[in-house]
């Protein structure tokens, strides 16, 4: 097994096989979900703390029940009944968090760095569930997982990203992994929300979807972020649409077989045509799904590399 690290801040610095342990351990705990009781050993005894200052329904949720499913005791924080609002910062509040013996700590928040901030001053496994524009780590391997899943490999398999790249941490996880094992990654969307030097992340940039989408394997549709669009970054709604939108006449220019993706919440009619969010070649839903697996094994495997390190508890 490939995997000793105290925390899971990116998929930039994890190696391919580092990877590969943690699509591999989700398989197993996938098989699980068809069980009548859907809970393992794993982590009796462990404290799992979910630290979100973003709103989140699929990440927060998701990793709950990963951490249930594993037996740990599972705590949320809310920072607007928490005492953020009473000016502590975040390496406080953590640190209080870590004195109740808290041992792992999930945090989204809309800086970038603020995973990495904590991984550095506490002794507790810091899993980053989204920071800024920056990474969102186990979403890139949910997608990671579910490609591997449908199409059986990913070395060689066209992957086209749609959308606004530019404020897009599930892209740059999902660039991070997949050029890792070999999938040839596209790039699309209106000149303004692809950042300037994405290329040199190995990455094909296209601005016209009509020629992006041409014989690719899957489609994977980022959310307009409308919370971060005070920039004007396209005229309007409808010229998005008119020219982005992945809509069925558009997909038929795609592989027969591809994959439509999506990390949700979805803009329905913005940047993904209802038909196609409910189409067969659809596998948003089954993202969901994975993505509780590949959350387990990413507990699992950081409470192991706890055990191994024999990490204790420094307050
Ligand atoms: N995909 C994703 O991060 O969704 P949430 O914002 O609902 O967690």
């Amino acid at each position: 097994m490939s995997f000793n690290r105290k925390d899971l801040l990116g998929l930039e610095h994890l190696d391919k096989k580092e990877i590969q342990t943690i699509i591999d351990a989700a398989k197993p705990f996938k098989n699980m979900f068809t069980r009548s009781i859907k809970k393992a050993p794993a982590l009796i005894g462990k404290t799992v703390v979910t630290l979100f200052c973003e709103p989140s329904t699929r990440t927060r949720t998701s990793f709950e029940i990963a951490a249930k499913r594993l037996s740990a005791d599972v705590v949320s924080i809310a920072p607007k009944t928490s005492s953020f609002v009473k000016g502590e910062s975040l390496v406080d509040t953590a640190k209080t968090l870590e004195a109740m013996k808290a041992d792992i700590i999930i945090i989204r928040h809309t800086c970038a760095g603020a995973p990495e901030l904590l991984a550095k001053n506490l002794n507790a496994s810091i899993v980053n569930a989204g920071d800024g524009f920056h990474e969102h780590p186990t979403q890139g391997l949910l997608d990671l997982y579910t490609m591997y899943d449908k199409k059986k490999k990913i070395e060689g398999l066209k992957v086209l990203l749609v959308g606004d790249i530019l404020h897009s941490r599930v892209a740059r996880s999902n660039i991070w992994a997949l050029t890792k094992f070999g999938a040839k990654v596209r790039v699309v969307g209106p000149p303004t929300l692809i950042p300037k030097r994405i290329s040199e992340l190995g990455v094909e940039v296209y601005y016209d979807l009509d020629e992006a989408i041409k014989d690719v394997d899957v489609v994977n549709i980022l959310r307009i972020q409308m919370e971060r669009q005070q920039g004007g970054f396209f005229p309007s709604i409808h010229e998005y649409n008119e020219l982005y939108q992945v809509t069925e006449k558009r997909l038929a220019k795609a592989k027969p077989d591809v994959l439509i993706m999506h990390p949700g919440p979805m803009n329905r009619g913005i940047e993904i045509d209802s038909e196609v969010a409910d189409s067969p070649a659809s596998v948003i839903n089954e993202q969901v799904t994975n993505g509780i697996a590949v959350r387990m094994a990413v507990l699992h495997l950081l409470a192991l590399a706890r055990n191994k390190q024999g990490r204790k508890h420094t307050c």
